[in-house]
């Protein structure tokens, strides 16, 4: 039996180390989860891969020092970039025939799905909680306002001698819509939603959502850019619903770019984030891949965490109930929904839709 073959195939992060802290074992998963090579690594003090008072380090001096196993549910490991990954950390002491402790052994198990998993979960809970409330408050309103709405027709028809009366009941009668249509928004969030899932060609419906923005993205000096793969194949969506996901991220981003640019629309098949091979056994599925990325103002740090939020926005007329929408949308197409963002440079968003079989 070959072991070192075996340990370089785990999933997890397997990193061994002599008495001396030192380096001698740095398996394949270590090498992805810290994006350095087992070639830099080994030989090296693991002080010098880590922070000095990162938990691993901690951990391995305790457990040769100690002999016994140490854990830590949720600690961090830093890349090179900077960028932080959560972790869960084992160590455990190898002992030499005369019982004294020889090397440690940590292992390092990447959290980060599972934490995007957990993020998505709640998010759902969120918008379930608040598409009931939802409910109540709609049916409570839209009662009454449709009786204002018939009052102030026959209102209207009273004063239509009257056209400078009139006018304040044509405001009236905006308004009133206006309600009435945030009050369908809530409730297309709330409602059970009854998808009809057909085989689809997507780039004929970014066409469409294209074809509604045009004028207006060329009013503001925006250009629309298409990166179609052209031998994608055909999802299996709701085409109304579908058209107004990209309806809703195409609006977000001509609304985020005040001084024009480009919003790049890109397709192309690549693997399921949320369900990688090591999570929950389901297998890597190929999904479609459909991004709308934009050259704006971006997302500040503190709003990135609340944007599916229902309610909330940063706009002066905004509802906020987009993305929640199109969150909803793409859950209920079994796909995701995915944003990233850089202030002062701009958003891409990228929606995961299954593939037609
Ligand atoms: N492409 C984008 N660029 C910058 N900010 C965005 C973008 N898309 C969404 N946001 C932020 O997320 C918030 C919520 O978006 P959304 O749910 O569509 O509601 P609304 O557009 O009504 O504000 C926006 O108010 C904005 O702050
Ligand atoms: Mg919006």
């Amino acid at each position: 039996m070959n072991y070192e073959a075996v340990l370089a195939g785990l999933p997890d992060a397997v990193i061994a180390v002599d008495t001396s802290l030192r380096i001698v074992f740095w398996n394949a998963a270590a090498e992805v989860l810290t994006e350095r090579s087992a070639r830099r690594a080994e030989g090296r003090f693991v002080k010098e891969m880590f922070p000095p008072d990162a938990s691993v380090v901690r951990r391995l001096a305790e457990t040769l020092s100690t002999g016994e196993s140490r854990s830590e549910a949720e600690a961090l490991v830093e890349r090179p970039d900077g960028r932080q990954v959560p972790v869960s950390i084992v160590t455990a002491p190898l002992f030499a025939r005369a019982g004294t402790v020889e090397a440690a052994v940590a292992v390092l198990r990447d959290l980060s799905r599972i934490r995007q998993l957990e993020a998505e979960v709640r998010r759902g809970e969120t918008l379930a909680a608040a598409g009931r409330m939802a409910v109540g408050l709609a049916h409570e309103i839209r009662n009454p306002l449709g009786a204002i709405r018939g009052a102030v027709q026959l209102l209207a028809r009273e004063l239509s001698g009257q056209p400078r009366l009139r006018e304040y009941t044509d405001v009236l009668l905006t308004e009133v819509d206006r309600v009435n249509r945030i009050i369908e928004e809530l409730l297309d969030l709330a409602r059970p939603m009854q998808l009809r899932l057909v085989p689809l060609n997507l780039h004929q419906l970014l066409e469409r959502v294209v074809l509604l923005h045009e004028e207006g993205c060329r009013a503001r000096g925006i250009t629309l850019v298409r990166s179609y793969d052209p031998s994608l194949p055909p999802i299996l969506g709701d085409e109304d619903r579908l058209q107004q996901v990209f309806h809703n991220l195409v609006r977000n981003a001509v609304d985020a770019m005040a001084d024009g640019g480009r919003i790049t629309l890109t397709t192309r098949v690549s693997l399921n984030p949320l369900f990688g091979k090591m999570d929950l056994g389901v297998g890597q599925r190929s999904m479609v891949e459909a991004k709308v990325a934009d050259e704006g103002a971006g997302i500040p740090e503190a709003a990135r965490g609340r944007i599916f939020d229902p309610f909330f926005t940063t706009k002066d007329k905004g509802l906020g109930l987009g993305l929640a929408i199109c969150h909803r949308i793409l859950e209920e197409h079994r796909g995701a929904i995915q944003v990233e963002s850089t202030e002062g440079r701009g958003t891409v968003v990228t929606c995961f839709l299954p593939i037609a079989k």
